[in-house]
């Protein structure tokens, strides 16, 4: 090698996108130094606390809060909007049982690509048209899904008496949530909204950034929530705590995973290293489930963990960890867990694919070559 020659400049590399600003967005901030989450510049615990998922979705996918008529019109659309296509439920009602929900959930979005009115209408106000649809027709699926699965009668989507949380759990379980489930189910959704570039996010960009149509966005992002370092972890987290099984296992199962340098689900977060102001503010609620249902073990081997886990490791839980055992209390049962996610997720991630589509600009990053170089090619025979 030439001794003069200049060494090549080795170009920003950031391992998993780490700090990488990848985009321009609207929707969403995320301020870890003073543990903040905003929605279009409103505060994630107002949102939480006073906002119907309905009035949510409204927000992000239209940049306003809605007046009393917009939202009226709104709930109107989604509640219209539940039901999905015949030919689509014959084919999920055909899905193998064993098969993994969140691909079930993923196969059923697919399918109502094939399906919606608007399939070959790609402007604005048709994504608009599919975005509310999607969020509508999401929670049915999922809802549907499940009691396929767990070979029981599906029960038709609820009037407009019934709130999009309350909807979709009574679709599921079959019973109407108390008004204390409700009121906490639907802090979760809206807490699951949204999360700025998080990665089934980002999935959904990236695909619709070819120009690809909103249900492909959709589709990719489930795929990318499926696994377990991203929304399968609130499964994960109740099936640790049900291994634990009771609070005087917590402190030694949570030192032996630890020194085994095991990955405790529910805790860590890639943007939010010291608190995840969602875990704070779910954990605030868990009290009026306790007052309502009793105490259940999962609260104590949780604290427990915590305790221990922020001590040894300076890692604190991230959303999924009181989610974890607050659905547990609930009946919702785990496998159903990450679908849930999707169900609250799908706002955020239409209003994303909107947003990308509105000033466009395909998504290709460049990859650092670490293979072999220059090599002669050696034909078959010779192999
Ligand atoms: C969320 C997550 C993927 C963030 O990943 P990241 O920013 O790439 O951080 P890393 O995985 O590099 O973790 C940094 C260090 O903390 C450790 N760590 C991170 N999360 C941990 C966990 N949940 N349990 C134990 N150790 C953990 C890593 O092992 C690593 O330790 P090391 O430096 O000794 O190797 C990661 O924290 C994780 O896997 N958490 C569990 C899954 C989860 O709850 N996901 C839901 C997110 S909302």
């Amino acid at each position: 090698m030439n001794a003069t020659a200049t060494p090549p400049v080795t170009p920003a590399y950031s391992p998993g996108l780490e700090g990488v600003i990848a985009g321009t967005t609207k929707i969403c901030t995320i301020s870890p130094e003073i543990q903040s989450l905003t929605y279009r510049g409103y505060d994630i615990k107002d949102l939480m606390l006073n906002s119907s998922y309905e009035e949510t979705a409204y927000l992000l996918l239209f940049g306003e809060l809605p007046t009393q008529v917009q939202l009226c019109d709104f709930t109107t659309q989604l509640v219209s909007e539940r039901h999905i296509p015949d030919a689509v439920l014959q084919q999920i009602q055909g899905f193998p049982k064993d098969a993994h929900p969140m691909d079930t959930l993923k196969a059923g979005i697919a399918l109502l690509a094939l399906y919606d009115v608007d399939k070959n209408n790609h402007s604005n106000d048709a994504n608009i048209r599919k975005a509310v649809r999607l969020i509508a027709q999401t929670a049915t699926l999922v809802a549907y899904n499940h009691r396929i699965r767990q070979g029981e009668a599906i029960i038709a989507p609820q009037g407009s008496d019934y709130s999009h949380a309350e909807n979709f759990y009574t679709m599921a379980f079959g019973k109407k949530p108390s008004p204390v489930m409700a009121k906490v189910f639907n802090a979760t959704l809206v807490i699951y909204a949204e999360h700025s570039f998080n990665a089934s996010t980002f999935a959904a960009r990236v695909t619709t950034s070819t120009l690809s149509d909103i249900h492909s966005g959709v589709t990719a992002a489930v795929g990318a929530l499926k696994g377990p370092l991203h929304g399968g972890a609130n499964e994960q987290a109740m099936l640790t705590f049900l291994e634990v099984k009771t609070p005087e296992n917590a402190e030694t199962w949570t030192r032996e995973a630890l020194a085994q340098k095991k990955k405790i689900m529910g805790f860590g977060h890639r943007a939010y290293k010291n608190g995840d102001p969602r875990a704070t503010l779910l954990k605030g609620m868990r009290d009026e489930l306790i007052a309502e249902i009793g105490d259940a073990p999962w609260v104590h081997i949780a604290d427990t963990m915590e305790n221990i886990v922020v001590a040894e490791k300076g890692l604190f839980p991230n959303v999924d960890y009181p989610i974890a055992y607050m659905y547990y209390m609930m009946g919702i049962p785990t496998e159903i867990y990450t679908p849930i996610f999707a169900v609250g997720r799908i706002a955020g991630w239409t209003s994303h694919v909107v947003e990308q589509l509105a000033n466009n600009r395909l998504i290709r990053p460049k990859a650092l070559y670490e293979g072999p170089k220059d090599r002669a090619f050696v034909s078959l025979s010779s192999r």
